[in-house]
């Protein structure tokens, strides 16, 4: 199983447009500490011939240039990307799907609540109906055209996307984790970019994997108050820190295997690559994903 890292930051990305923090700053000025990222997605593969996008973030046109694997045959139109998955209706998971609207030559994943939330509230997304499946929770379904990977949904805490709410109801599809195992070799990869609780369930979850990519949007609990007067603490955002009372990081540091944080909001002091935060994560195992990144399991 090759795994590439297309982008790493949450939401907004870095530099975001509108903040003027000390990383967005930096990234600007071109520090080589604090490099550029772009916004959450992942492209995961058993040869390097055909892959899969696991969600689909509004910089994919960009990120897919960047990635030769993805790119067209030449001489043709034929792109070597069988499924793109959905973990969640967040914007930043799921806008890639409008850029990717020239040609519907691939399948697009999701459970039936993010289907179906998406769908009846945003006309646009319709244009991707005729190729959109969904999936219920924890039943396994191949994710690449030959069948060499199973994937399989498994619930997590929900958190209704800001431009949902008091349009749907949160469910138990409305966040999920994916799990992706290897039919052949057994090597299995756990990706939840959105983690509000570690539950005895999720943490079984991630505890079974030889590979995961976690939330890491947050270090600590009130860490956009500091740039955003007034913004709401990690955990009402949907997003359990890296650091804290129960936060993440001392329980991932225990399990088996790699561990990568994803999805790190611009104002995560992790995303300078000097700063104490970023070594006292590497101090215990755990990774920092960057965009380029790739992982062979
Ligand atoms: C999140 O990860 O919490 C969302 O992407 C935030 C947002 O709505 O931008
Ligand atoms: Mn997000």
């Amino acid at each position: 199983m090759r795994v590439r890292v297309l982008g790493s930051c949450a939401g907004g990305g870095l530099p975001q447009w509108n903040c003027g923090g000390p990383n967005s700053q930096r990234a600007r000025a071109g520090d080589p500490a604090v490099p550029p990222r772009t916004q959450p997605s992942l492209a995961i593969s058993t040869d390097g011939e055909r892959w899969s996008i696991l969600n689909a973030s509004p910089d994919i046109r960009d990120q897919l240039t960047r990635f030769p694997g993805l790119h067209p045959r030449p001489g043709t139109r034929d792109v070597p990307l069988d499924t793109v998955v959905l973990t969640s209706a967040e914007l930043d998971h799921v806008i890639g799907l409008l850029v990717l609207r020239e040609a519907l030559s691939y399948r697009v994943l999701s459970t039936h609540w993010v289907r179906e939330a998406i769908l009846e509230h945003n006309a646009a997304w319709r244009l991707l109906e005729a190729v959109w499946g969904s999936t219920p929770l924890d039943i396994p379904v191949s994710l690449d055209r030959n069948g060499a990977l199973e994937a399989r949904f498994f619930p997590v805490a929900p958190k209704v996307p800001g431009y949902l709410r008091e349009l749907a109801k949160p469910h138990a599809e409305t966040t999920v984790g994916l799990r992706v195992v290897e039919r052949e070799t057994g090597a299995r990869m756990a990706f939840v970019p959105g983690l509000k609780a570690l539950d005895s369930a999720t943490l079984a979850e991630l505890a079974a994997a030889d590979l995961r990519f976690v939330d890491g949007t947050f270090f600590s609990e009130d860490e956009l108050r500091a740039l955003r007067p007034g913004a709401p603490g990690a955990r009402a955002m949907g997003h359990l820190p890296i650091t804290g009372p129960e936060s993440s990081l001392a329980t991932l540091a225990e399990l088996p295997g790699r561990t990568f944080y994803l999805h790190m909001n611009n104002t995560n002091p992790i995303l300078d690559r000097d700063s104490p935060e970023a070594a006292r994560v590497a101090a215990v195992g755990v990774g920092i994903a960057f965009d380029g990144m790739e992982i062979e399991l």
